[in-house]
């Protein structure tokens, strides 16, 4: 048994959440601070840091009075220690820290990346964790700052078998909806504008695909690219507008769903590609552009029948508490905590284990 409170304050969430045995969910608070980022088009990381500052016990205060619970309940306080932005993963680290050194708690820092696609399995889903035909499970891990394929064994050994080697997806839409002016994030309002038009009037590369004739090297065959669809967009938009076109109306929206389109046609078909390459029986869609309601619908129709899609809660696909007070339950049980001089990164590190499985 163990009464979990997360912290979350890589990005531009504040977030806190009580969970209870790793999966259920009993007080969730985040705190958005897309306003504050909006007027920049995109997160500028000192600003993050001072709304962490002003949100961060209120949004603890929240989540501890949703769940009906004090400090004094509490098993343990765990944080996001990285990958994230620098100045706003402080914050949340200096707050968990204090917290638990103030109750006296154990600490527990968590990696941001593996909290995403533990998500998938929040509020009751922990049980398939422990089942051995849940594997092999592959993760599509797509966010403002990922995209990636991790493939895990039952054994909870992981490996990255795809990864970006420019932009993330979440980036090329946030970057898209600026050159448009449609405002901050990109992802919701690329899906709205989207929504009214039509997702085959123009054609965006499909990097790394093979589309268009264009060779695929083997190394990149599951790697993504996403900079040549932006660059693409910038060059037709200039194009249309060239001719005297202006970027709204129809024009608009066919421009967005097709670029829309590019993206997420190469999301699915690199994770079928790699559910088929590697025979997985599990693929989770996690991480902020897991919302998008397109890619939900089309990554089952890509998939082999053999596997079995797993799609995170939207309101644990963008960043959460909960998926931290979640993942930090495996690291409770082991009685494995994290040294009160635990350091912040801002890089993901190599991932050859990930702390889910077999607990
Ligand atoms: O996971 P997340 O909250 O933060 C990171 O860890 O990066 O993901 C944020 C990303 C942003 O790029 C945002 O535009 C995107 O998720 N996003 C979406 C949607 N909602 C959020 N992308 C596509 N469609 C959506 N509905
Ligand atoms: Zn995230």
């Amino acid at each position: 048994m163990s009464l979990i409170l997360g912290i979350e304050s890589s990005c531009d969430e504040t977030a806190a959440a009580v969970v209870r045995n790793g999966s259920e969910v009993v007080g969730d608070c985040v705190a958005s601070q897309i306003a504050c980022h909006a007027e920049h088009g995109g997160v500028v990381p000192e600003l993050a840091a001072r709304e962490h500052l002003v949100a961060a016990r209120p949004v603890v205060n929240t989540a501890l009075k949703n769940a009906g619970v004090g400090f004094g309940d509490l098993d343990a306080v765990a944080v996001t220690n990285g990958p994230g932005l620098m100045p706003a993963l402080l914050v949340g680290i200096n707050l968990a820290k204090g917290i638990a050194i103030g109750n006296n708690l154990p600490f527990i820092g968590i990696n941001h990346f593996t909290a995403h696609i533990y998500a998938a399995f929040l509020d009751g889903g922990r049980d398939d964790l422990r089942k051995a035909e849940t594997y092999p499970i592959l993760a599509l891990v797509v966010s403002g700052g990922h995209t990636a394929l991790l493939l895990i064994g039952a054994d909870g050994k992981a490996r990255l078998v795809g990864t970006t080697i420019d932009d993330a997806a979440g980036e090329a839409l946030d970057k898209a909806a600026k050159m448009l002016d449609l405002g901050y994030p990109g992802g919701p309002v690329i899906q709205k504008t989207a929504e009214h038009g039509d997702p085959q009037k123009f054609h965006f590369p499909r990097s790394l695909t093979g589309a268009g004739g264009k060779a695929l090297p083997p190394q990149h065959k599951l790697n993504f690219s996403f900079s040549g669809v932006k660059t693409a967009l910038l060059y037709h938009v200039r194009r249309e507008e060239e001719a005297g076109h202006k970027m709204e109306g129809r024009l608009l929206y066919d421009t967005v769903a097709s670029y829309q389109e590019a993206i997420i046609d190469v999301l699915c078909r690199k994770t079928a590609m790699a559910a088929e390459e590697y025979n997985v029986r599990t693929v989770v869609l996690c991480g902020g552009v897991a919302c998008n309601s397109v890619l939900r619908e089309k990554l089952p129709l890509a998939l082999p029948k053999s596997a079995e899609l797993r799609l995170a809660e939207r309101k644990y696909c963008t960043d959460n508490a909960a998926m931290v007070g979640g993942q930090a339950n495996y690291y409770f049980e082991k009685s494995e905590f994290s040294p009160l001089d635990t350091d912040a990164f801002a890089r993901l590190p190599l991932i050859s284990e990930v702390p889910f499985v077999n607990f």
